[in-house]
């Protein structure tokens, strides 16, 4: 068993400490919107085909459009796409694309969506070989977008996907845009605004022509997320284990009536928890090893096991005089084993 009296309660804390789980992501953001490059030969019928939308939509965000037939090309245009976050990774939004005869991949990026993604951002959400894509396949068309960022600024809180094309400038595009260089810059740190293609990302107007500022309960990622999701990783990893324990315990001695309503709660967090942040608890640390999920007992550090029934009596099953907190995830308890 574990050497001295070192408890439950000094495991969790330093899993608490060494295990960073990475997630940039939380939830998405209702709207983001698109500067389309309207080129030759396009019309806002197929424009909003691709991009999801209704043409209504569409021109709420235009004002300067009078009426859809107006549209010219080699003009910018604004189009409104929910943005969501993938895979607590980056923001973006998963647009379906029909492909057609003569497409490729490369046309998709370029033309129908208008440089607002890159041909290799496309090919990465899509199993098929580029040179041998079906007629008529749904494919993924995954267009970056940003919900703004409350340690820049919480004026802003609506934001555009802006292609850069050759010729422009951070200072023509300040024109442009009637925004500072200095905000600009401020939310595209590492952009080279001469570039003449990537993406850069900018403060936009809603339909009332005013700048939306930055609602927290809608916004990206606050510090307190951040912070907050290595910890809510690896105590859900922690009770997560617990928890399949217990399901696997009940299974195999259903008379054992020691299991309170307390375990089915947590058997209910079990089948709650989203496995990825256990796999990323896992996959990181290699501290919850595949035999703690193994259920034959919570395994910490490869060498020391409890059991439900040591965990139970420790906490004098589950008191509430033990426990120490609790999070989205669960209970945490001090115990001494
Ligand atoms: C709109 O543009 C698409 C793509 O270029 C084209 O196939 C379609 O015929 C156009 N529709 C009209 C009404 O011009
Ligand atoms: C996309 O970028 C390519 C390369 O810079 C350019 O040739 C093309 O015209 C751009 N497409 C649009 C719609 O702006
Ligand atoms: C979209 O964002 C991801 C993650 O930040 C980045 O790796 C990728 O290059 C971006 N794609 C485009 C087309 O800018
Ligand atoms: C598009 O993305 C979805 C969800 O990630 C995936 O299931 C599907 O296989 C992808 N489509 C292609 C053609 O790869
Ligand atoms: C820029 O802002 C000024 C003052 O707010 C306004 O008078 C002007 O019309 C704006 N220009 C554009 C292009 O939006
Ligand atoms: C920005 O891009 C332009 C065009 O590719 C290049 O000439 C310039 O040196 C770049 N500036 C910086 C600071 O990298
Ligand atoms: C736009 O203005 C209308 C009326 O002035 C208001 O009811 C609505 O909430 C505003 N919409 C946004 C997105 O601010």
């Amino acid at each position: 068993m574990f050497p001295s009296k070192l408890g439950l309660f000094a495991i969790i804390i330093s899993i608490f400490f060494c295990v960073p789980v990475e997630s940039k992501c939380s939830k998405g953001c209702d709207l983001a919107l698109a500067s389309y490059y309207v080129w030759p030969e396009s019309n806002l019928t197929f424009i909003s085909a691709v991009m999801s939308d209704q043409i209504s939509d569409i021109l709420s965000y235009n004002p300067q459009i009078p009426n859809q037939d107006s549209v010219k090309s080699d003009i910018r245009i604004n189009i409104p796409f929910p943005c969501d976050c993938i895979n607590g990774d980056f923001f973006a939004h998963v647009f379906r694309y029909t492909f057609r005869a003569d497409d490729i991949y490369e046309k998709v990026a370029g033309k129908y969506y208008a440089n607002l993604t890159t041909t290799e951002w496309v090919q990465k959400f899509n199993s098929y070989d580029p040179n041998r894509i079906p007629d008529g396949a749904q494919i993924n068309v995954t267009v970056n977008c940003s919900c703004g960022d409350s340690s820049v600024s919480k004026v802003y809180g609506l934001f555009m996907t802006y292609p850069l094309r050759p010729g422009q400038s951070l200072d023509s595009i300040a024109t442009e845009t009637n925004l500072t260089t200095a905000v600009l810059k401020s939310y595209n740190p590492d952009a080279n605004f001469s570039a003449g293609s990537g993406l850069v990302y900018i403060p936009a107007k809603d339909k009332n022509g005013t700048y939306p500022p930055l609602n927290s309960s809608t916004s990206g990622l606050s510090v307190g997320v951040i912070a907050g999701i290595p910890i809510a990783g690896v105590v859900g990893a922690l009770l997560l284990a617990v928890g399949m324990y217990f399901g696997f315990w009940r299974k195999k001695k259903v008379k054992d009536t020691s299991l309170s309503s307390r375990s089915d709660d947590q058997s209910l967090q079990v089948s709650r928890a989203p496995g990825s942040a256990l796999e990323k608890a896992k996959d990181s640390t290699g501290i919850l090893t595949g035999s703690s999920l193994g259920l034959t007992g919570l395994t910490v550090d490869k060498s020391v096991e409890f059991s439900y029934e040591e965990l139970a009596n420790a906490t004098n099953d589950f008191s509430i005089a033990y426990k120490i907190g609790e999070g989205g995830f669960g209970a945490v308890y001090y115990a001494e084993l």
